[in-house]
């Protein structure tokens, strides 16, 4: 038999006789998750008290009295003084309870015209807004971190893989590039997102609205928030901003798995392209010549844990009849760990980026096995002997097979042979045949060569510096 908590709650205990089962307690409490949204909960009841002073439903001095209280209580919280109390249940009614044993009966005006069901969400939308906010400076500080490292890598040959088998030639720093590219549509995904987090649902009570004169816009345009939300019961019953971000968030975190693999990848003994610094990486406890790149492996890991936030949200969503129901009380749990896995793997990846060691030898070593500038003979062939394609694929295909039964490069061919498979091929043809050349020449937008990435760098800045508002060149 659980036993029963003595006291039952005093904030909505009125018509209840005794207490409530200890296991109710258990099930019901939300203390040790939500208590992360007590600067937000202050934030909003601080914004409350000022709309009901402004429409007459609180004396000045009442006002002030409430919004010391709150001051006091948010120095408690912060300082560690403050007693966080598992029967309370959650955050809004600790910090109403604390406001009572300071300030006395006047606490019990704060939640005039108030429900914790509009609250909580207020609450947690502000929380996420800020951050969305936080997120998107980190992510803005991984992508100058790989635009330093490309710029310093422009012309670092690297085979470019399709079916992780080598391609063509590309440059580490074209490589980066891409990811800059990811994390910028991950950026743009996160503003707009926020567009629709930053609503107030402040005043929709429990579901309906009230009947006091309250103004919604006035603690909506404290808190900063871009509108007011239309309905009351989509106010306290929507969670989709929060499914929307958890949606965001997993893609980023697939981008940054992407990346991640790849420097697995980079750093076994078949690539041996890159070196993660020292820092970034862990040793074995019984084979002690290993560097584990950890760090990169976690972090290839972490979109199950993305999936799975956004995965339990949705499923506890689903069905959910209008309005409020305690189901909702899950979703702080999804968000919190969402938020901290993504900011831990930016970070992380920030690290391991900027601490990489380029092996360029390895690089042009694996370029060179490849066979990488193929598609460069067959492209000559076709600009300067006006053989179509198909045909000088063909060629190509025969050229490439005879190399590599000699164990040749392409570049490194003698003439008479390639002249056997096609007699039209002149001296001209080594101009495209070493990887250097072959990138060279690859300068169509977005293309790989050197020059490209370089004018890639520049506008990806410029792009940085107009987002913020800031200077452009
Ligand atoms: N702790 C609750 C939550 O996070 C607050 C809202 C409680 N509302 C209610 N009607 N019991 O959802």
């Amino acid at each position: 038999m659980a036993e029963e908590v003595e006291m039952g709650n005093e904030m909505w205990g009125g018509r209840f006789s005794g207490g409530v089962d200890e296991l109710m307690e258990r099930i019901n409490r939300s203390i040790d998750i939500d208590k992360r949204l007590y600067k937000e909960d202050i934030a909003v009841s601080m914004a409350h008290v000022s709309m009901l002073v402004r429409v007459g439903l609180l004396k000045r001095e009442e006002g002030v009295q409430l919004e010391e209280g709150l001051t006091r209580v948010l120095g408690e919280i912060e300082s560690g003084k403050f007693g966080f109390h598992d029967h309370l249940e959650d955050i809004h009614m600790n910090v109403e309870h604390r406001l009572r044993e300071l300030i006395g009966p006047l606490a019990g005006k704060l939640h005039t015209g108030r429900s914790r069901n509009d609250q909580v969400v207020t609450d947690v939308r502000l929380w996420l807004r800020g951050e969305i906010d936080g997120l998107e400076i980190l992510l803005e500080g991984l992508q100058r971190v790989l635009l330093l490292r490309s710029r310093e890598h422009a012309g670092t040959l690297m085979p470019g893989y399709t079916h992780l088998q080598v391609a063509q030639p590309v440059t580490f720093g074209h490589h980066l590039m891409a990811y800059v590219e990811m994390l910028g549509r991950d950026r743009e995904r996160l503003r707009d997102c926020r567009v629709r987090v930053n609503e107030s649902p402040l005043g929709s009570g429990a579901l309906s609205g009230t009947s006091f004169p309250i103004d919604r816009e006035h603690t909506s345009e404290i808190l900063g928030f871009g509108c007011v939300m239309r309905n009351s019961m989509d106010g306290v019953s929507s969670r989709d901003f929060v499914l929307e971000f958890l949606s965001v968030g997993l893609n980023m975190s697939l981008h940054l798995s992407r990346l991640a693999e790849e420097l697995v990848l980079w750093t076994t003994e078949g690539f041996g392209f890159v070196k993660l610094s020292e820092g970034m990486t862990t040793g074995s406890s019984m084979m002690p010549q290993k560097r584990n790149p950890d760090a990169a492996e976690l972090v290839r890991a972490k979109p199950g844990q993305l999936l799975g936030c956004l995965s339990s949200l949705s499923v506890v969503m689903k069905g959910l009849p209008l309005t409020y129901a305690k189901d909702m009380q899950e979703d702080k749990k999804s968000l919190f760990d969402a938020v901290d896995t993504l900011t831990l793997s930016i970070l992380v990846m920030g690290e391991m980026v900027r601490g990489l060691e380029v092996d360029k030898v390895s690089m042009r070593k694996a370029l060179d096995k490849g066979y990488p500038t193929a598609t460069d003979l067959a492209d000559w062939l076709v600009q300067e002997l006006d053989i179509p394609f198909r045909e000088a694929h063909r060629i190509t295909g025969r050229i490439v097979s005879e190399a590599e039964r000699l164990g040749l490069q392409l570049s490194e061919m003698p003439l008479e042979l390639m002249r056997e498979t096609d007699g039209r091929i002149g001296e001209g043809v080594y101009e495209v045949l070493l990887p250097e050349r072959s990138l060279d020449r690859r300068t169509s937008f977005g293309g790989s060569s050197p020059a490209c990435v370089l004018r890639a760098i520049e506008e990806a800045e410029r792009r940085f510096l107009r987002d913020r508002g800031g200077e452009e060149k």
